[in-house]
């Protein structure tokens, strides 16, 4: 296997704490942004702008941030969940509903009750001492050329996204994508600790850090190739070994 696809199938999403007595270096955060300045955007707009958080107060006032559960989280989180490790890897997408607390993956909940009686969390749950968070924005005024909802323009983002987790990987640097931040009421929050403009919008977050060993043991699926893939026409199956 190239060694491109063998970076690709092990980057992964680290969700255990990070060592927050080791930070990643400065050269080491620099070849991440390198990766972020090199990634395909619409129309080359580069469309993001990205702060890099390892202030250790600047870190403990996002910590002290709360997020309000949400119901349709909860919900549509729900729908996609798995309950078994056996359910998991028979479907090949989603993930494990483990990973969450039990309340939110009984079925039958009344999920409105569920979100009002799991109140709000702090950031600092997910933040989990990590001694870097990257922030990653964009400006809300400006779009991709006609793409409606900018949907190219989020694309671009995503591309960035994977580039600088790539990077990361490749320096042994774990990463979790934390889409709290751009929620509503956190991302108001975030943005008044960061002094961020206000046209600029929170796209996602990324912790950055070292992973500290657990126990926790993360199953990762994905479908084959032959389940997406399409030859021709829709619907004709892909033979990777034609
Ligand atoms: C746009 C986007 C948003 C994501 N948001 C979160 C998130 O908020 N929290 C989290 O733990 N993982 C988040 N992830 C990671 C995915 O859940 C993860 O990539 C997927 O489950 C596959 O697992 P893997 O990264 O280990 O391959 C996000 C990924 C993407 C691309």
């Amino acid at each position: 296997m190239s060694e491109i696809l063998t970076l690709i199938g092990e980057r992964r999403s680290v969700r255990g704490p990070f060592d927050p007595e080791r930070p990643v270096s400065m050269s080491d955060l620099t070849q991440i942004l390198e990766a972020a300045r090199w990634s395909p955007t619409a129309h080359n707009m580069q469309n993001f702008e990205i702060l890099v958080i390892d202030d250790r107060n600047v870190l403990a006032r996002l910590a002290d941030i709360s997020s309000p559960a949400s119901e349709v989280f909860i919900r549509e989180n729900f729908d996609q969940l798995s309950f078994s490790e056996e359910e998991l890897r028979r479907k090949k997408v989603g993930i494990l509903g483990t990973m969450f607390p039990a309340a939110w993956t009984t079925p039958g909940a009344d999920f409105g009750e569920v979100a009002r009686e799991s109140g709000p969390s702090a950031l600092g749950d997910t933040i989990k001492g990590s001694p870097t968070v990257l922030v990653v924005t964009y400006d809300a005024r400006k779009r991709a050329p006609a793409s409606e909802g900018d949907v190219l323009g989020f694309i671009g983002l995503g591309c960035a996204m994977e580039n600088m987790w790539l990077v990361a990987q490749s320096l042994s640097i774990g990463c979790q994508i934390m889409s709290v931040f751009s929620g509503n009421a956190v991302e108001a929050q975030v943005k008044q600790i960061l002094d961020i403009p206000e046209r600029m919008k929170i796209a996602f977050a990324a912790r950055m850090g070292y992973p500290v060993a657990t126990a926790f043991k993360y199953v990762r699926v994905r479908r084959d190739v032959a389940d997406f893939a399409h030859h021709n026409r829709y619907g004709a199956r892909l033979d990777p070994n034609d």
